[in-house]
């Protein structure tokens, strides 16, 4: 490991024999993001990460490699909003010999990525611009009833049955449909998509294959725009913009239906698991409407679907917490867990109603645009009221407890939502 990440203070031990290279993480106490502990419950994993090292612990990636998990509500906001001493560009990273050319994060990283997430300052703040303009400018009303006439349909496939798994029949479809029709994709192109980004965004070995797919998607659509525009997102990214730019706009069309599609899809399934599971939403899930954004709010706070974000990069040696940073160290942005932190929520049973201080959104110039935030909430509410309309005697079909988490260290979300309910007829809205 040539990354050099240091715990301030005396050197730590492990229980080994061997004494420990100092300023290893993998000798001072640095956790796997990853494993049973971790899938199941992460959040019992940062309390206890907390504990050990403060607000900012060393963690270990996928094959070893060390990063630090910034878990502090203060510590977040701090390093999102120095981008001179934490940077979004990965280009510095001390780790890079390390990593191999399949490392399955690497499309979370973005090695010699031009996107416009890894940039900063004035070629950030123009990118960025092009971005909420072309977001900005998608009508909620039109949106809504796209989101309806999408949500109608997946319902329509499996309402006759009784029984359906509402994560791979309805949350994770629905964004990604919704999404791609925003941007000026054909329905057609919806399942193609869908399966690359799958790919991509958990981290498994085919990531760099998803990533590949999904790039030949958006230089499709963008040669197709600028033979005829239309009232979409593609269209109005390369509005003034010559050939010569196309790259640029492929690159953050993937980012944000990357960012959009399987971040929706979660929170859309963490609602419905919460609705579904806990008996103050169990009386009002036929007809409550008022409680399902009460529901998506809290899952925000306690099951956000982007628990941890990489990253920001150490552009020269520094402490943030009581932790000394090297120049070059990734520190992972950790949204659930500084959500957590007992500083900003010291009673976690507390009612989070009307109280949208998360962090799940991001903070600082690269927070997600608040377009994005908007279109998200549309497809998330109108996801889950159109299933609570369409069946409103909606139950779990396994014990709470059998509902299994997805191995993502990025992603907060279920690999199934088994439920059942009454068999109702297709197309009755
Ligand atoms: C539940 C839904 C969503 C969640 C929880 C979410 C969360 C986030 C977070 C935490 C960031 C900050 C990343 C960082 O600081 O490095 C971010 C950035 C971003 N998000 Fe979202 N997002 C969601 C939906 C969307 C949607 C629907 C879109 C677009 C259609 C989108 C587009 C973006 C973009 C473009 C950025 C990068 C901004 C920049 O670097 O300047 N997001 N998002």
């Amino acid at each position: 490991m040539t990354a050099h990440l240091e715990r301030s203070g005396s050197a730590a031990t492990t229980s080994g024999t061997t004494a420990p290279p100092s300023g290893c993480p993998a000798h001072s106490g640095a956790r796997p993001l990853s494993g049973p502990g971790f899938q199941t419950d992460p959040a019992r994993m940062y309390a206890d990460m907390r504990r050990e090292h403060g607000a900012v612990a060393p963690v270990l990636l996928e094959g070893g490699i060390p990063a630090w998990l910034v878990m502090g509500y203060r510590e977040l906001r701090q390093l999102t909003s120095d981008p001179a001493l934490f940077t979004r560009d990965s280009s510095g990273w001390n780790a890079w010999d390390d990593i191999p050319d399949d490392w399955p994060l690497l499309p979370m990283i973005g090695r010699g990525d031009t996107a416009m997430v890894y940039t900063e300052g004035e070629v950030h703040r123009k990118r960025s611009l092009t971005i909420n303009n072309a977001l900005e400018a998608v009508d909620p009303y039109e949106l809504r009833d796209q989101a309806e006439k999408y949500a109608d349909l997946l319902v329509d496939a499996f309402c006759g049955r009784g029984e359906s798994d509402l994560v791979a029949e309805y949350a994770v479809l629905l964004p990604a449909l919704v999404i791609a029709r925003v941007f000026g994709f054909p329905d057609t192109m919806g399942p193609r998509l869908l399966r690359s980004l799958n790919e991509v965004v958990d981290g498994s070995r085919k990531a760099l294959k998803g990533q590949k797919a999904l790039r030949a998607g958006m230089m499709e659509l963008l040669a197709a725009k600028r033979q005829v525009p239309g009232p979409d997102v593609a269209s109005r990214m390369i509005v003034s913009t010559d050939s010569s730019r196309d790259e640029e706009i492929i690159q953050d069309l993937m980012v944000m239906f990357g960012a959009g599609h399987q971040s929706t899809a979660d929170w859309i399934g963490n609602t419905l698991r919460l609705m579904l599971t806990d008996e103050r939403f169990a009386l009002s899930l036929s007809g409550g409407r008022h409680s399902v954004g009460r529901a998506m709010n809290e899952v925000l706070w306690v099951d956000t679907p982007t628990q941890n974000i990489a990253g920001r990069w150490a552009t020269r040696d520094t402490v943030l917490g009581d932790q000394r940073i090297n120049a070059g160290d990734l520190l992972l942005l950790g949204f659930a867990a500084a959500n957590a932190d007992p500083d900003v929520r010291p009673d976690r049973r507390a009612s989070t109603e009307g109280n949208s201080a998360f962090l799940s959104f991001g903070h600082g110039s690269h927070r997600c645009p608040y377009p994005a935030q908007e279109i998200a909430e549309v497809i998330a509410r109108t996801g889950v009221e159109v299933l609570l309309d369409r069946l409103p005697d909606l139950r779990l079909a396994v014990s709470p407890k059998a509902l299994v988490w997805r191995p993502s260290p990025w992603m907060r979300g279920l690999s199934a939502l088994p439920v059942e309910f009454s068999p109702a007829p297709g197309g009755v809205r």
